[in-house]
């Protein structure tokens, strides 16, 4: 889909634009937005108000075909009540815009929202928000069938009006077609089957990223990984025939001292529980459960294509998690990069054991923060559904710092993550007899037990988890990776910009 902004400059211009359709806003109550007066010369809106087709309800359309005038198509949008548009309405209001040009007789499209009444936001979030709704409206996971989904037809050109055509808002429209990018990303190797989906895709697909956005890439193997005794991360992979691949991709565009920002993305393409087997019953979902590399790879390619002017560091420990003769067995100590010793009472806790030692490994950057994300527990579901990521951070200045800094991204990405306690007294559910540290807490707060064991290998720097397992894909008939947190992610970097 391609995108331009238009600026008029009196109100007189639009109505004499030429467009084969253009989406303008309705206020509940049927009143008129500024770009739909200014295009009701004939009164083909007004009269179309008043046949009741539509009352400004947020979300609902209505297409008019005016018998003259330069647009030949005229689509009313409902934003809800007038003062102060909420961001929720908005978004409904340009997700409905988006099914309708999907399914448009013409390739070329108009969406002229005001997009400085949303309450509480400014013109360049709205803009950003329409080119997230647009792209996701035209996303489509048929790559591996044989016939394609309906995708043909519909819009392909989008021009967006805007207040003032300057470098500020050309800016916005970029960076939200590389945050779209980077979701797309994140999606579509969420989607992929895991027979094609392995840690060496995995790899292969950092190094192209590599290639295109000139970032450093380095992708270390088995025989690496022993050297730097990477016991845990090791252990998780001994019953796979995948071999392991530890991914490291670099964008460095700040300055050289600057402390990098370094995200740390699960990696494990199938997830079977290992010896530990889960049930049968919806178990192919576990081919998700490398979202947190997804989307460390697809925040990566969105700060590359801005060509941001920061240091971030993407580390991705991928593996499989597969039962075999040689596979690790629940009561099996292994030793970490740390030299923290863990008893493993359940091989299906595997995302914590490859995580640790990529969290150590992280160490050698000397990070100004490391934020970790990962598909980790069944636990986050429970406790926050679909709605909200988990967000675990320990509680002092620094971590509440970051933890407010994250929180504030998500809402403002509508990617949003909920604080999640990290203490001293659920440590004590991970105590082990035989080891440092056992690799499973219990049912009680599992995603905080969890959460807890990263926690005792992140103590030489700034580190937040954020637990993805209920926000990364869909199931049912809507099933489909969401490129959650990628959006979160890339504003909380484009926001340490200001700082
Ligand atoms: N990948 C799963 C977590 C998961 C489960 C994500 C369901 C989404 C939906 C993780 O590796 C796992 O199996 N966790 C266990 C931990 C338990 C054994 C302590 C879980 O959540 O059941
Ligand atoms: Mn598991
Ligand atoms: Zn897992």
């Amino acid at each position: 889909m391609d995108f331009s902004i238009k600026a008029f400059n009196t109100k007189n211009a639009i109505a004499e634009h030429k467009s084969s359709c253009i989406a303008v806003g309705v206020y509940e109550g049927g009143k008129l937005t500024q770009a739909a007066k200014a295009l009701d010369q004939h009164g083909a809106l007004t009269s179309a108000l008043k046949s009741g087709d539509i009352t400004g309800k947020p979300g609902t359309t209505l297409m008019v075909h005016p018998a003259s005038g330069p647009a030949k198509r005229i689509l009313l949008v409902g934003l809800g009540t007038q003062d102060g548009v909420t961001e929720r309405n908005f978004i409904s209001a340009v997700q409905a815009v988006a099914r309708v040009f999907t399914t448009l007789g013409a390739v070329d499209g108009m969406l002229a929202l005001p997009l400085d009444g949303v309450k509480g936001r400014d013109a360049h979030w709205a803009l950003r928000a329409e080119v997230i709704a647009l792209r996701e409206s035209i996303f489509r996971a048929d790559g591996l069938k044989s016939k394609k989904d309906d995708n043909t037809g519909g819009v392909r050109k989008v021009t967006i009006v805007v207040e003032a055509n300057d470098v500020a808002t050309k800016r916005t429209l970029s960076q939200s077609v590389a945050l779209a990018n980077g979701m797309d990303l994140a999606k579509t190797l969420g989607n992929l089957p895991p027979n094609i989906c392995t840690p060496t895709y995995l790899a292969d697909t950092a190094k192209k990223i590599a290639r295109e956005f000139s970032l450093g890439v380095e992708v270390l193997d088995r025989k690496q990984l022993e050297a730097l005794k990477m016991g845990s991360f090791l252990s998780v992979t001994n019953g796979s025939d995948q071999p392991p691949k530890f991914i490291v991709l670099k964008h460095l565009g700040g300055k050289p001292k600057e402390a990098p920002i370094v995200l740390v993305g699960k990696g494990i393409t199938f997830d079977t529980g290992g010896i530990s087997l889960k049930p049968g019953s919806g178990m192919d979902e576990m081919k998700y459960d490398m979202c947190g590399a997804a989307s460390v790879l697809g925040t990566l390619r969105a700060v590359g294509e801005m060509a941001l002017p920061l240091n971030v560091i993407g580390v991705i420990p991928a593996c499989e998690n597969m039962p075999s003769g040689r596979a690790t067995r629940p009561g099996d100590i292994v030793t970490s990069m740390s030299g923290q010793t863990i008893e493993i009472l359940n091989t299906d806790a595997e995302g914590r054991l490859i995580l640790c030692d990529a969290l150590t490994y992280a160490e050698r950057f000397k990070p100004a923060c490391v934020i970790d994300i990962a598909t980790l527990t069944g636990a986050c579901v429970t406790a926050l559904g679909h709605h909200n990521t988990g967000l675990f951070t320990r509680h002092d200045d620094a971590h509440d710092a970051l933890a407010k800094q994250l929180i504030a991204a998500g809402k403002y990405a509508n990617d949003t993550a909920w604080r999640m306690p990290v203490e001293d007294a659920y440590q004590e559910q991970l105590k082990s007899n035989f080891a440092d540290i056992a690799n499973i807490g219990g049912p009680p707060g599992g995603s905080i037990t969890a959460a807890c064991f990263l926690e005792r290998f992140t103590k030489q720097y700034t580190w937040a988890h954020l637990d993805i397992a209920g926000t990364a894909w869909k199931s049912g008939a809507a099933k489909g990776a969401t490129g959650r947190p990628v959006p979160l992610l890339t504003t909380f970097l484009l926001d340490r910009l200001q700082h």
